[in-house]
């Protein structure tokens, strides 16, 4: 499986079907995100290495290195900085 190498810290893998954001959650990852759908830019994040792609339309204003991971997917191993997440607390 690929790997989503996340601010030099955490791997996990990725899974194609969904898009990043949903890959970081279910990995346990609370990333910051408002609407989910390409509109505001809570999610941003930086591109570092490897390929994303659009699942929807970015209305937000990224910079070339950006990318915003509630619409897109990752293309193999990909690595992003800038990453803004909690890691869930788990419950007994
Ligand atoms: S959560 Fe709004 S652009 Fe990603």
């Amino acid at each position: 499986m690929p790997q989503i190498k996340i601010n030099r810290i955490v791997s996990i893998e990725s899974n194609p079907s969904n898009t990043i954001l949903e890959t970081m959650e279910n990995a346990g990852l609370e990333a910051e995100y408002h609407c989910r759908d390409g509109l505001c830019g809570a999610c941003k994040c930086k591109l570092v290495s490897g390929e994303v792609e659009y699942v929807g339309f970015a209305m937000a204003y990224t910079q070339e290195n950006e990318v915003l991971p509630c619409i897109c997917r990752a293309k193999g191993d990909i690595e992003l900085e800038s990453v803004h997440y909690r890691q869930k607390v788990k419950r007994a």
